[in-house]
């Protein structure tokens, strides 16, 4: 019989102190169990957090609407709270520890009051993974309960793991919304003062006034990439913003690549690919390791290998349909968590682009009717789905192996208009961490803020990135000293648009003529074509079978580099790099100056 109460002493003596602090009603050790879930989920029913939906279409799911001020991640509200501000670097938000402790201590006294605190013990990373990291997450929201077991290892197995000894990583979160005697609870507390704040040096998280998706479920973004990073720089290692995608070919050989995109921007699609007929016909298969999160390490004979610390998707919702992400679609069927999506007539949900025809009514993700032409969409377009990895169809065998799985490529990738082609390959290890570090993207809704606006995001680490930018850059550099077998480096941009504002490139089933390219230059079986930003494919070795609309005139516009636009886009990375200049380094401000050079020659 596991316990649901740690022999950790420390742990105890912490959770006793947070208890003092924020004044809960109740304390319930969350044992991790199906009926512990089970009961939660009736609770956020009765609270009116969550609506059952039908059984007989969706058994095991629940909707959940939140407040309307607290549906993203909040990025201005983040910081990175380290002794010298120059640690955190120019692209955090950064408080003094003492300051901003003393400061939200006082936020967090009595928070709880009327509610009960929950006690999370979770594991990102599989159990007996050598990476693995224990925290421990004291929580005012059952919502974020639920969750957490969905997206982590969570429950009395953890105590197990962390023993007498062990490390573990305190996060604390509250809602933010005491409840007085008597006073009438609201289904989604939350409060409009937000604080997402980590300790790096501790390591520790506190986490005030969200309920909402990183904001809250601490194991996510919080630990397992702001925190995790710190820890990787020390400990040589990286953790990332990356899926995990096995490629399997009809000779039997595996390749697995990981994939930096920012937030919104197709990883968990790419993750989830399903090939087109003309490659499944021909025995190509895609596995699913990881969709949001890799950490990377190189093993003893110098291979780089990667694990998902996570054992659920987050994934957005709008734009999922059985034609987009079939894999998707089936993950979702059962024991899964909807949040600010539509709810239909017959108790389903719905959002835009699931099915063409928008149903003739809905419920909206606010609690509205909603009627087709309204004016309004009917769910919001950063509406998430919660729901276990292990229901995907697509779920690699060995997406649980704590020795994870090699990586022979790494593909860095943007929301980009205009500019950058479809993909091209790194020269080398060095160009490759400069194409990463100077990627752009436009913001989406996955944080609040203006969607739209092509700004730089680093390897698609920056609102992640628990450290100094600069350093961080200088880490992937140094890596390479570490890893025998080195990935090769890539960039693609599934997003080009022409002159008529429609995609250039169809996307989604379709990039795996991409993937089938890469898995080939890695495997060092197919020529490049070298230009001035790096190597890109012949129109002979690009795949279109199967694909006939897309002629080698259409070919040409995707893969177009246009040495005008490189040099407004290497103008815009000289402003970056002069953000960053404290720490930046100079392997970097050379790789920029060998670039100019190739597009004044070119
Ligand atoms: P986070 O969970 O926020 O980190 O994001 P993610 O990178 O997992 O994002 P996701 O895969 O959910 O991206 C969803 C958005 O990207 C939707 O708007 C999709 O329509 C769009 N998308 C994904 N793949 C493609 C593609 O190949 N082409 C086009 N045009 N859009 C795509
Ligand atoms: C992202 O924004 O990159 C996400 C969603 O994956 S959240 O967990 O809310 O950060
Ligand atoms: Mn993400």
């Amino acid at each position: 019989m596991t316990s649901p109460f740690p022999s950790h002493p420390h742990v105890l003596t912490w959770v006793n102190e947070m208890t003092e602090l924020c004044q809960p009603s109740a304390v319930h050790w969350c044992d991790g169990s199906q009926e512990e879930y089970d009961a939660l989920c009736d609770l956020l029913v009765e609270r009116g957090t969550f609506t059952k939906l039908n059984p007989g279409r969706r058994p095991g799911c629940f909707l959940a609407r939140s407040a309307p001020s607290d549906v993203a991640r909040v990025e201005d509200r983040t910081f990175i709270c380290t002794r010298r501000k120059a640690l955190a670097g120019p692209t955090n938000n950064w408080r003094a520890p003492a300051e901003m402790k003393a400061m939200l201590t006082e936020k967090f006294r009595g928070s709880m009051q009327g509610r009960t605190l929950y006690v999370v013990p979770f594991c990102m990373g599989p159990l007996d993974s050598p990476l693995a990291l224990v925290g421990v997450q004291v929580t005012d929201s059952p919502y974020v309960v639920v969750s957490m077991k969905i997206m982590a290892h969570m429950g009395a197995a953890v105590w197990n793991k962390l023993g007498v000894t062990g490390r573990w990583l305190p996060c604390l979160h509250s809602v933010g919304a005491p409840l007085t005697v008597g006073q009438q609870d609201v289904p989604w507390p939350c409060n409009d003062d937000k604080y997402i704040v980590h300790f790096p040096e501790d390591p520790a998280v506190w986490s005030y006034g969200s309920g909402y998706g990183g904001n809250a479920l601490l194991g996510k973004k919080c630990v397992a990439l702001r925190l995790a990073s710190w820890l990787a720089r020390e400990e040589n290692w990286l953790a990332e913003h990356m899926l995990i995608l096995g490629i399997h070919a009809p000779d039997g050989r595996s390749t697995y690549v990981c994939g930096a995109f920012p937030s919104a921007c197709g990883k968990t699609n790419l993750a989830m690919l399903v090939p087109p007929e003309s490659y499944r016909a021909a025995g190509w298969k895609t596995t699913l390791v990881g969709d949001d999160i890799a950490w990377l390490w190189p093993d003893k004979d110098g291979v780089l290998r990667a694990i998902n610390p996570e054992t659920g998707f987050f994934g957005v919702a709008p734009g999922t349909s059985p034609h987009s992400n079939p894999n998707a679609i089936a993950a979702i069927a059962r024991n899964t968590l909807f949040t600010n999506v539509a709810l239909t007539d017959d108790g389903d949900v719905w959002w835009e682009g699931l099915t063409r025809e928008p149903p003739a009514h809905l419920i909206d993700w606010q609690g509205l009717d909603w009627t087709p032409g309204c004016g309004r969409p009917a769910a919001h377009a950063n509406s998430r789905f919660t729901a276990p990895a292990a229901q995907c169809p697509s779920i690699d065998p060995r997406w649980q192996d704590p020795n994870g799985v090699p990586v022979s490529a790494i593909i860095f990738g943007g929301r980009r208009p205009g500019t950058m082609p479809l993909i091209y390959q790194s020269f080398n290890w060095a160009h490759g961490v400069y194409v990463g570090a100077t990627m752009g993207s436009e913001t989406t809704a996955a944080a609040i803020g203006q969607a739209g606006i092509v700004r730089r995001d680093p390897m698609a680490m920056l609102p992640f990135c628990g450290y100094d930018a600069g350093e961080y850059f200088a880490h992937w550099l140094e890596m390479r000293r570490h890893i025998k077998h080195l990935p090769r480096l890539f960039h693609v941009n599934w997003f080009r648009k022409g002159p008529d504002g429609s995609f250039l490139w169809p996307g989604f089933s379709e990039n795996m003529r991409v993937l089938e390219w890469i898995v080939r230059r890695c495997r060092g079986s197919i020529p490049g074509h070298e230009t001035m930003i790096g190597w890109t494919p012949h129109w002979e070795d690009f795949n279109s079978n199967g694909l006939p609309e897309f002629t080698r005139e259409q070919f040409d516009k995707v893969m177009a580099v246009d040495p005008a636009e490189w040099r407004t886009e290497v103008a815009s990375q000289a402003d970056f790099f002069l953000k960053i200049y404290d720490s930046l380094p100079k392997e970097l401000v050379y790789q920029r100056e060998l670039l100019s050079a190739r597009l004044v020659v070119d």
